[in-house]
C-alpha cells in the first residue's frame, strides 16, 4: 500500500469545489429509472447513457471523479474508446462501486445487511488494472419501530470496515458510505441521534480494521426529518444539526464529507450543502463536498429520454447541476442559479 498515493486520490476527490458524480446504479435500479421514463431498458441504452454522462463538454470542471457500476466498467463508447479511458480524459478519478447490495438481515426484521467481502480482494485487483483508484461501498440504516438495532449497525460497519482494509491495501481509496435512509416519519432529533450512533460506530470499527483515515472519504446521508414526518425544517436547521452531530463523530483526520443525496430534490441537496458550507466551512476540519447520484443526473435523464437528438440539451443540464453544488461547496449557490 503507497500511503501518499492514497491520501493525494482522497484529497483530489475534495479539492477545487469539486465533487464525486455517483453514476453506479445496478442495472435493475437504472432500469427501474429509466422505465419510469419509458427509456428501453437495455444494456446499450444504459451504455448510451453512461456515454453521454462521461462525454459532457466541461464536466471535469466541477466533477472530480465518478463512481462506475461493474457493468460500466467493461464497456465501451460508441468509438471504442473503454468507459473508464474517456472518464480520465475528461480529467475525472475512475472509481467504482464494489458492494453487491444491501440483503435482508437474517434475525433483522426490516433490516438490510450489505454484502460483497467474498473475493473482493480479487475484484479490487482487476478494478484497479482497469483504471479505478477509488471505490464505493453502501451500507443502509432504517430508521423505524426499534431500528436500527445494535446488531445491524455493527455489522454493517464491521463490514464497512473490511471492505475499506481491503481498498486501501489494493491502493484505492474506499469511500465509506453509511446511509441513513430518510424514508419514515421519524424527527431530525432522531434521525441526529441514529445518525451520531452510526458514524461512531464506523469510526470504531475503521480503527479496529487499522484503516488510515488520511486516505478515505466518508460518504454520509444529511440528518434531516424523515421524509414523512409532518415537522419538516429549514435549510439552515439541517446544515446545523447535520454539522453538529458530525462534529461530534468524525475524526478531524478524514479529509472530506461527501454527501449522498438519498432522493431530496436536486434544489433543496444543493442549499442544504450551501447553507452547510456557508456556515461551517471555517471550522470544519473536512471538506464538505457532495457525491450525488439523482440530485445531479436526474434533470439529464428526464431530458435524454433515450433519444440521440437530445443528448446535447441533456449534457447542459448535467453540466448545469454539477456547476450549481460546485457553487454550493463555495457558499455560492442560490435558488436563482437555477434559472442560469
Ligand atoms: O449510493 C448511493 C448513491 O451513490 C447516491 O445516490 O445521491 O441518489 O442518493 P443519491
Amino acid at each position: 500500500m503507497n500511503m501518499q498515493t492514497l491520501i493525494d486520490t482522497a484529497r483530489a476527490l475534495v479539492a477545487d469545489d469539486k465533487g464525486v458524480l455517483a453514476m453506479d446504479e445496478s442495472s435493475p435500479t437504472c432500469n427501474k429509472r429509466f422505465a419510469r421514463l419509458g427509456i428501453p431498458q437495455t444494456e446499450n441504452a444504459r451504455r448510451a447513457y453512461r456515454e453521454l454522462l462521461v462525454t459532457t463538454p466541461g464536466l471535469g470542471e466541477s466533477i472530480s471523479g465518478a463512481i462506475l457500476y461493474d457493468e460500466t466498467i467493461r464497456q465501451k463508447k460508441a468509438d471504442g474508446t473503454p468507459i473508464a479511458q474517456a472518464i480520465i480524459e475528461a480529467g475525472i478519478i475512475p472509481g467504482i462501486k464494489v458492494d453487491t447490495g444491501a440483503k435482508d438481515m437474517a434475525g433483522h426484521p426490516g433490516e438490510k445487511v450489505t454484502e460483497g467481502l467474498d473475493d473482493l480482494r480479487d475484484r479490487l485487483a482487476e478494478y484497479a488494472e482497469m483504471g479505478a483508484r477509488f471505490a464505493k461501498w453502501r451500507a443502509v440504516i432504517t430508521i423505524g419501530d426499534g431500528t436500527p438495532s445494535r446488531g445491524c449497525v455493527e455489522a454493517n460497519a464491521h463490514a464497512l470496515a473490511r471492505y475499506a482494509a481491503l481498498c486501501q491495501e489494493a491502493g484505492l481509496v474506499p469511500i465509506v458510505e453509511p446511509e441513513v435512509l430518510m424514508d419514515g416519519d421519524h424527527t431530525l432529533a432522531r434521525c441526529s441521534e441514529v445518525s451520531e450512533g452510526v458514524l461512531r460506530t464506523v469510526f470504531q470499527q475503521l480503527y479496529a480494521q487499522q484503516v488510515m483515515l488520511e486516505g478515505l472519504i466518508l460518504k454520509p446521508a444529511m440528518v434531516t426529518p424523515g421524509s414523512s414526518c409532518p415537522e419538516q425544517v429549514t435549510v439552515d436547521r439541517v446544515a446545523d444539526e447535520t454539522m453538529q452531530c458530525f462534529l461530534r463523530s468524525v475524526p478531524a483526520a478524514v479529509p472530506g464529507v461527501a454527501f449522498l443525496s438519498g432522493g431530496q430534490p436536486g434544489e433543496l441537496a444543493s442549499a442544504r450543502l450551501n447553507a452547510m458550507n456557508v456556515r461551517f466551512k471555517s471550522r470544519a476540519p473536512w471538506a464538505l463536498a457532495f457525491s450525488f447520484a439523482r440530485a445531479i443526473q436526474q434533470p439529464a435523464m428526464e431530458i435524454w429520454l433515450g433519444q440521440d437528438a437530445n443528448a446535447k440539451a441533456a449534457q447542459q443540464a448535467l453540466l448545469h447541476a454539477a456547476r450549481c453544488n460546485r457553487a454550493a461547496r463555495r457558499g455560492d449557490y442560490k435558488a436563482a442559479i437555477e434559472g442560469i
